[in-house]
């Protein structure tokens, strides 16, 4: 990391005042990292490094991840939480999923941040990028044997409790483990309802209404290595309703007051959302951490640790996708323009109906078309509904041609597929002007790799015999 030199960042070049200059106006810039530099209409640089060249030098299609603005976020998270009164220690654990990728959880431990993981493959990216175990916060709502006993032998920080079942399965283990319960509160969040986890009958937690959560605090006395250390909420992600966020803390504290659970640690989980379009209305960071505290003033007799768990809020518009155009088709009035990439290396417009903003990237020498147009983005894959969404793009758009997707930076690669067996993208990192591999791209060889040719079945012709 060091290698990117970002130490510097007041020199980076091409901040929001060249964002500000774009057609768009303010709006538009918030969708894109903060170093994002545009020319008209055309992106040309993202943390002084020329896309054009990025593209040159690691192939396309390319996640790119702006490191100033990564730092820019967890430093806003860090100067909201220390303004705030009543509580005693913070902590800001990355959560994982949102972008699990080695670099970046080394980067964000380098910045002070724990870490949250959910399988025993993050568990391994946040071990291989250096985070010492005690401040590595293990969640999952089936976490296998294998993570619960990885997650004693390293001595993660904290466990949180999904399930009755799995504080049987730790408690059988005998061994010392700090847990935190995962409450249920019943709040709908405004969001996607793929990803709203505190409601009534989803899979997550211990519902308070169904006194779940009561019978784990019950329980969890008949294993004593088991230190209760505190509550959990996470009540959904890519949320803009202070209400809800305020309305789940209200139950939580309802409930540590009914069971006088001592809550010496409580985690509030992650659930910002980020812009995805201009003029979609999100709290800044500032903002909801305030009314974090807000809801929090008064709700428990004392908070001596404060922990929450951002994924998207820290990554999210940190990151673009860098795509080639291909094959131009104009269908009546509906041009279609397919890009090199789609629904494996992003499938939330597939999957949640999500819009991500595009545009154009400067070409390097070549002229820039006065005039853009309407088009469909459509990926590579074998589905219609593999389209990447619209964007108004240069009406002489050609194969060659880059664009890029913003706000890429979370629930992107770590969602991709191989579907159609196409190799998942690279990503590199940049700051001040350098760029740098933090994930190799894969190739065909690695997609065919697990793949085996048949051996003792392959002279079975008739199976039903
Ligand atoms: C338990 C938990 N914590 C934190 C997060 C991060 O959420 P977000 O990326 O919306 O901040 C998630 C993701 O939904 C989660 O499941």
């Amino acid at each position: 990391m060091s290698s990117l030199g970002l130490s510097g960042l007041g020199r980076l070049e091409g901040g929001i005042g060249a964002i500000g200059a774009h057609s768009h106006g303010a709006e538009w810039a918030e969708l894109w990292p903060d170093t994002a530099a545009f020319e008209g209409n055309y992106l040309r640089r993202v943390g002084g490094v020329e896309l054009s060249e990025l593209i040159a030098a690691h192939g396309s299609p390319a996640y790119v991840l702006d490191l100033a603005t990564v730092e820019s976020r967890i430093n806003q998270w860090k100067t909201a939480l220390a303004a705030g009164a009543g509580v005693g220690e913070t902590t800001i654990h990355y959560a994982s999923k949102a972008l699990p990728v080695v670099g970046v959880c080394a980067f964000m431990a380098q910045h002070g941040l724990h870490v949250d993981v959910a399988s025993e493959g993050e568990l391994a990216v946040a071990l291989a990028a250096g985070i010492a175990p005690e401040h590595i916060l293990v969640h999952g709502n089936n976490k296998s044997m294998e993570l619960l006993a990885q997650s004693v032998e390293y001595g993660v920080g904290f466990i949180v409790i999904d399930s009755l079942d799995e504080l049987h399965r730790l408690g059988a283990l005998g061994q010392p483990a700090t847990v935190l319960l995962r409450l249920t509160p019943g709040v709908v969040a405004d969001t996607h309802e793929a990803v709203a986890t505190a409601a009534e009958h989803q899979k997550f937690g211990l519902s308070i209404r169904y006194e779940l959560a009561h019978a784990a605090v019950d329980l969890i006395r008949q294993y004593p290595q088991l230190d209760l250390a505190g509550l959990h909420l996470h009540i959904g992600s890519n949320i803009a309703n202070k209400d809800n966020f305020i309305a789940g803390i209200g139950r939580v504290a309802a409930f540590a007051h009914d069971t006088r659970v001592a809550v010496r640690h409580l985690n509030l989980g992650g659930g910002l959302g980020v812009p995805y379009v201009p003029g979609a209305v999100v709290p800044s960071i500032t903002d909801h951490v305030e009314t974090l505290f807000e809801a929090l003033d008064g709700a428990f007799p004392s908070v001596p640790h404060l922990m929450v768990e951002p994924g998207r809020s820290l990554v999210g518009t940190a990151g673009i996708t860098v795509y080639s155009v291909g094959t131009v088709k104009d269908v009546g009035d509906v041009r279609f323009v397919s890009v090199d990439g789609g629904m494996s290396d992003n499938p939330r417009p597939a999957m949640y109906g999500a819009v991500h903003t595009m545009a154009p990237v400067h070409r390097i020498g070549g002229a820039e078309s006065p005039t853009m147009r309407q088009v469909m983005v459509a990926g590579l894959h074998c589905e219609s509904g593999d389209m990447l969404g619209q964007a108004a793009l240069p009406a002489d758009l050609r194969a060659g041609d880059l664009v890029a997707s913003a706000t890429t930076g979370a629930y992107t690669l770590s969602m991709s597929s191989n579907y159609n067996r196409v190799p998942r993208p690279v990503m590199v990192a940049v700051a001040n002007g350098n760029h740098e591999t933090w994930v190799r791209r894969e190739t065909v060889a690695d997609v065919i790799a697990r793949d085996q040719l048949p051996q003792a079945l392959k002279l079975v012709t008739r199976l039903a015999d």
